[in-house]
């Protein structure tokens, strides 16, 4: 592997650290992108790389995202990623988790983390046995903080409709078409959330049974994983993997905007530009999908309830306007004027 530091994925990050733990099987990577604004603070991932490479570059990736996220979500946290390198067999102990929870520890409070892809309340509970640098705890009804999934669910519906206002100008997600792409934890809350509204779905899943449920449940239309992506609608909403935004799935595109809660949309920043180029209208994602970050960070800080946490996620369509009034006046694509307005805050810019 080269150095760290040339690595196209590194950005000045404050520090990348690696741990192992023989006893338990533990191999881990958290990435402290920057601690600017606050404690880095982002979710770990626990999953399986065909090399270890990629959990480095995956690290790297998800911590700087962070950082513009919680920057945008106006927190005073910096951005930070763990990533555990799961075996091939994907096993998890309790003796695994220990060691990770003291992992987080021997950071002292830089790094926080929560869930991701992988891990899940459970698996936080454990790690807090070890540290106390940690969120998405199970909390009391009223409390901020708990599963980040409806958090997120929520900003993603009103992003959606600040999409829906501004590139069809409606009021209302009634009876507009919306494509959702993976109905999991976030996409299936947003699904619910929409079809409450009246709006018309069609949605996919990697898990046809689930897929199938819960269009049976919201009287969706089902189609294939890769289909989704060329349904006609009015919008696009990714919420499975990242990279889905291509040089080869954006022709193909028949919406008129993309509003989703997936992490790394854009597969390049050039796919930033062929969005714009088309005329399609994009809402950041580190802006939307910040729903679940404001929930566990309130709940680390202490600061609010699940009103504040509420009244912090209304935020979000505002953010997404004033990004996309910015874009318009400069002709700057959306997802360029919120890593501008990132970088700044984040001290960088
Ligand atoms: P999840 O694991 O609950 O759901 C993801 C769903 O996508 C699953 O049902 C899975 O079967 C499906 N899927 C995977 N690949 C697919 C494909 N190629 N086509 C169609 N469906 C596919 O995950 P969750 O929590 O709903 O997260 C969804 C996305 O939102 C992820 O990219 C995640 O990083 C992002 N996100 C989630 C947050 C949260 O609070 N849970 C916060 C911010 C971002």
């Amino acid at each position: 592997m080269p150095a760290l530091w040339t690595l196209p994925d590194f950005d000045a990050h404050e520090g990348v650290h690696f741990f192992t733990d023989p006893a338990s099987g533990l191999r881990a990577v958290i990435a402290l992108h920057s601690t600017h604004l606050g404690p880095a603070a982002g979710g770990t991932r626990f999953w399986h790389y065909a090399d270890d490479a990629q959990a480095v570059t995956d690290a790297l990736r998800l911590s700087r995202g962070m950082s513009f996220k919680n920057a945008m979500a106006g927190l005073p946290m910096g951005g930070g990623k763990g990533v555990i390198l799961a075996g091939a067999d994907r096993a998890k102990s309790p003796e695994l988790l220990a060691a990770f929870g003291r992992a987080v520890d021997s950071l002292g409070g830089r790094y926080v983390t929560a869930e991701d892809v992988g891990m899940g309340e459970a698996d936080l509970v454990a790690i807090g046995r070890e540290t106390r640098h940690v969120s998405g705890l199970p909390v009391g009804e009223g409390a901020a903080g708990g599963d980040p999934g409806p958090s997120t669910a929520t900003g993603v519906f009103l992003g959606v409709k600040a999409a829906i206002k501004r590139a069809l100008s409606r009021d209302s997600a009634d009876g507009v078409h919306v494509a959702i792409q993976g109905v999991g934890s976030v996409g299936g809350g947003l699904a619910r959330l929409l079809a409450g509204e009246g709006a018309r779905l069609t949605i996919a899943d990697m898990d046809a049974g689930r897929a199938a449920r819960l269009a049976e449940e919201l009287g969706a239309a089902v189609t294939g994983p890769s289909a989704i992506l060329d349904v006609e609608a009015d919008i696009f909403s990714p919420c499975a993997l990242g990279a889905v935004l291509t040089e080869a799935s954006i022709p193909a595109l028949r919406v008129k905007a993309v509003a989703g809660a997936a992490n790394n949309q854009l597969a390049t920043p050039v796919d930033g530009d062929r969005l714009h180029a088309r005329g399609i209208l994009y809402a950041p994602d580190y802006v939307i999908n910040a729903g679940g970050i404001i929930n566990v960070s309130l709940e680390y800080l202490g600061q609010g309830d699940r009103d504040e946490v509420e009244a912090r996620i209304r935020q979000i369509p505002g953010r997404l306007e004033s990004i996309w009034e910015e874009s318009a006046a400069t002709g700057e694509t959306a997802a360029a004027v919120a890593d501008r307005m990132a970088m700044k805050l984040i001290g960088r810019g």
